[in-house]
């Protein structure tokens, strides 16, 4: 027998039967629990989402008590050990690693689309000097839309591709712009000879050389951080993404949409943040005042806890070994003694145990971007890079899925009743 729920009404003593199917209730299988006829039926209150599933899913697989998160099944340990962003990212995309023939032919249409139109150019030529990076990001992604009408034909598989190859091809490429643009360089045109993150390395720092050559410890580096940020299921920015893409919106509307979410400092502005607060921290003698502020309620530890992960970020751990690897090339970043203290002491204090709150991945991961030259600015830049993958793809699942609709939460009203409007002389 089909496992259910049985829910008695006290209102009415009538009784129902809930199917329960992969450990949720259907919200809609209350609708039918009704205290009379003009009741509308009952309705589920979840504010942030807490313990609602709005989608069905065969990305990403998190669970946070254990600290796991699969891509497709595979553990992210391994892919951050072997794979590559452009692999991770067709194994995110179509649900399989890509054999050798595969991945030359997704490689090469990736790198086929890493121009921007000279527009695109100019158009980001209009910002001022001290624009933030991810504002220029936001906002020409989202222009984006209007170099590429086509992107508005979501229902063609060819075209949608079209449009996910750009999307993954063209950020790299318009993220570097906007940090060329703040320190006031010229745009250096996408190097196709190199990989995707060597790319990436040269559009942003390139000088006067003919040929830039990355650096390959940093260049592996930055795709160990693209592969752990390339997607993270149902989060703040992912749903947004999925929310608006559910009115038909072209993708890079959607896009952009799903980048400023990632902007806030809860989310992909935490490991800005994080270093914010290192630097606010200062020294080491100089934590437990700190900490002590923390638990008094006045402030966050910026790059601990998690709404999902209830243990150490698994991403969190290899962040902490790629940084090392960095800082051997780099040189160390002084702040990381700071972070290293920090974490152990709130490790250790029961303030912290008690609400499971452990490192996440943007604790070390800003330590990283700074020590290779990036401006605290760049750092949701960085981010949203690596996570178009997982936006476009939860995008594509989205659309496919014949149980979606727009998407449109309800509400609780607790607003007026009906009233009567008051001219203006009787208020
Ligand atoms: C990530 C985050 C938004 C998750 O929040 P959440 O799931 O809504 O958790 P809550 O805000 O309900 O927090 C639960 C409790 O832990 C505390 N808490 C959560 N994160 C905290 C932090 N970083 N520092 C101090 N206390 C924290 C809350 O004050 C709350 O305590 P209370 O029960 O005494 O009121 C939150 O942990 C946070 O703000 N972290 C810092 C920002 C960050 O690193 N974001 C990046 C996420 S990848």
């Amino acid at each position: 027998m089909a496992n259910t729920l049985t829910i008695t009404d006290n209102r009415t003593g009538k009784q129902y039967e809930v199917p329960i199917a992969d450990g949720a209730i259907r919200a809609t299988d209350l609708k039918q629990i009704k205290s009379d006829a003009d009741d509308p039926g009952l309705i589920t209150y979840d504010p942030a989402f807490m313990a609602t599933a709005a989608c069905k899913s065969k990305i990403t697989f998190i669970d946070g008590d254990k600290g796991i998160l699969l891509y497709r099944g595979y553990p992210i340990e391994q892919l951050a050990e072997s794979s590559t962003y452009l692999e991770t990212a067709h194994l995110i995309l179509f649900g399989e690693l890509p054999t050798a023939a595969q991945l030359k032919t997704w490689t090469h249409d990736i790198t086929m689309h890493t121009m921007v139109h000279e527009n695109i150019k100019k158009f980001m030529e209009g910002f001022t000097y001290d624009a933030h990076p991810m504002g220029v990001f936001i906002s020409t992604v989202g222009a984006m839309s209007t170099f590429y009408p086509d992107g508005k034909l979501i229902f063609d598989q060819q075209s949608r591709m079209k449009q996910i190859h750009r999307l993954i091809a063209k950020t790299p490429t318009i993220a570097a712009y906007a940090f060329r643009h703040s320190i006031g360089r010229p745009y250096v045109y996408p190097d196709n000879d190199l990989s995707f993150t060597g790319n990436f390395l040269n559009m942003l720092f390139k000088m006067t050389e003919v040929k830039y050559k990355p650096n390959a410890a940093l260049e592996r580096a930055l795709d160990v951080l693209f592969i752990l940020h390339a997607d993270h299921e149902q989060n703040c920015s992912t749903s947004s993404m999925r929310a608006i893409g559910s009115s038909h919106v072209d993708p890079f509307s959607a896009l952009a949409g799903a980048a400023a979410a990632l902007y806030g400092p809860l989310h992909g502005g935490a490991n800005e943040a994080v270093l914010r607060m290192l630097k606010e921290i200062g020294s080491v003698d100089h934590i437990p005042a700190f900490i002590k502020k923390v638990k008094a309620g006045e402030g966050r530890l910026m790059g601990f806890g998690h709404r999902v992960y209830k243990s150490y970020d698994p991403r969190a751990k290899i962040i902490k070994r790629t940084a090392y690897e960095v800082f051997d090339v780099t040189g160390k970043n002084p702040l990381l003694d700071i972070a290293l203290e920090l974490e152990r002491i709130a490790l250790e204090d029961d303030y912290f145990i008690s609400r499971k709150l452990y490192p996440n991945v943007d604790f070390y991961s800003g330590l990283i971007y700074q020590a290779m030259g990036f401006p605290v600015e760049m750092f949701a830049v960085l981010f949203a890079i690596a996570r178009t993958v997982g936006w476009v793809a939860q995008w594509e699942e989205m659309l496919l899925d014949s149980e979606q609709k727009i998407a449109r939460p309800r509400q609780i009203y607790e607003g007026h009743t009906t009233r009567d409007y008051v001219p203006m002389a009787k208020r």
